[in-house]
């Protein structure tokens, strides 16, 4: 008797300090398990006399019952405290605002901006977009463009060479998109009408020049290209990416190895109270380099000059971005400056369309 007595109140102590569910737990098997102390003294019933049962029995079995009731109750008290807890720790204040999400505070580059509304109004004339890789053979940013071994233009690039391979070739960083021109006509047969944008490199550093820039080569061949078709495709080209209804271009002789003849396009501005407008005003801004492809240039690429011709042109895409958005220094745009991006920045939803606007 003193036994069971005993034995119940160590195992009510027991449940009534148990700290969680998995401590009851314990102590369930520990008392009614298969090897548990209770479940040791039910086993003695078997044993016993039927006087002896009789008088046993019930406080056994009262044992039983009394700790299996104890051990639910605790459970379910330890179950409600842990539930309170998370509640109350993982309680959201509806009325607080929505926080934005990555989508919503993201924002696309100035570049990657001008890129996509670039490819937006020459892919609406029916221009494809061409590409080429960044490190390039001499051959394909210089030889095949008629810029002939030892030519002082080669000098004027600034360019960044790789040590010679196994071959004694010596690659570099291209200095311009021109060699996606050679690749293209290397590739494809005429009539040919691409755009190739992407990175080009030089030696150079200050407010305007970083040695990673970015250009926008566009080339067409075929049997009667003309320079009127290449004035009026910069034309519109300039009045979309300007977002103005008329502008005003200057045709200026210049001189490129790659185009004969060549020009430098200067349009209209006005910078009054130094800020710099287009579509209006009196002054002039250089903004591309163009001209007819060169026949050495159509030869090196297969191409008979007698049959077909073209023209080109090459474009700084940071400088324009600079322009249109109104960023005065080159720099930051490679800085990685998150305040900068935030600023300057475009919504990553807002895709450049025609249609729909390219800078809304
Ligand atoms: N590749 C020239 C440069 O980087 C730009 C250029 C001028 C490209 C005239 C052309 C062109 O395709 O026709 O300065």
């Amino acid at each position: 008797m003193t036994d069971i007595a005993t034995l119940e109140r160590d195992v009510l102590v027991a449940i009534d300090t148990a700290a969680d569910e998995a401590a009851v737990e314990d102590v369930r098997i520990a008392a009614l398990g298969k090897s548990g102390s209770i479940s040791a003294l039910l086993k003695t019933l078997g044993g016993m006399t039927p006087d002896e049962r009789k008088e046993k029995g019930p406080q056994i079995n009262g044992l039983r019952d009394r700790v299996q009731g104890a051990i639910a109750a605790r459970k379910e008290a330890l179950g409600e405290a842990a539930l309170e807890a998370r509640l109350a720790s993982e309680r959201v204040d509806v009325s607080l605002p929505v926080q934005e999400g990555p989508e919503a505070r993201g924002r696309i580059h100035p570049i990657s901006q001008v890129i996509d509304e670039i490819t937006a109004i020459f892919g609406d004339m029916g221009f494809a977009i061409a590409e080429g890789p960044d490190v390039e053979t001499d051959d394909l940013n210089f030889t095949k463009l008629n810029f002939p071994v030892g030519h002082p233009a080669r000098e004027m690039h600034d360019t960044f060479f790789f040590a010679p391979d196994a071959n004694g070739e010596r690659k570099l960083l291209r200095t311009h998109t021109s060699p996606v021109q050679v690749r293209t006509m290397l590739a494809e047969a005429p009539p040919i009408r691409v755009i190739c944008p992407g990175r080009t490199y030089r030696n150079d550093s200050d407010q305007t020049h970083t040695p990673m820039f970015h250009q926008v080569e566009g080339l067409v061949i075929d049997k009667s290209a003309h320079l009127g078709h290449l004035k009026w495709i910069l034309e519109e080209f300039c009045k979309s990416f300007f977002e103005i209804d008329d502008v005003k271009m200057r045709f200026r002789p210049s001189f490129f190895p790659f185009t004969e003849p060549s020009m430098e396009v200067d349009i209209q501005c006005s910078r009054k109270g130094g800020e710099i407008r287009f579509g209006e005003g009196d002054d002039w801004l250089e903004i591309l380099g163009c001209g007819m492809v060169h026949p050495n240039v159509l030869r090196n690429c297969g191409l008979d000059p007698e049959v077909y011709q073209g023209f080109a042109w090459g474009m700084g895409i940071d400088r324009i971005a600079m322009l249109k958005y109104g960023m005065p220094d080159l720099r930051p745009f490679f800085e990685a400056d998150v305040r900068w991006l935030s600023h300057y920045g475009f919504r990553p939803l807002d895709l450049p369309t025609l249609t729909a606007g390219l800078s809304s």
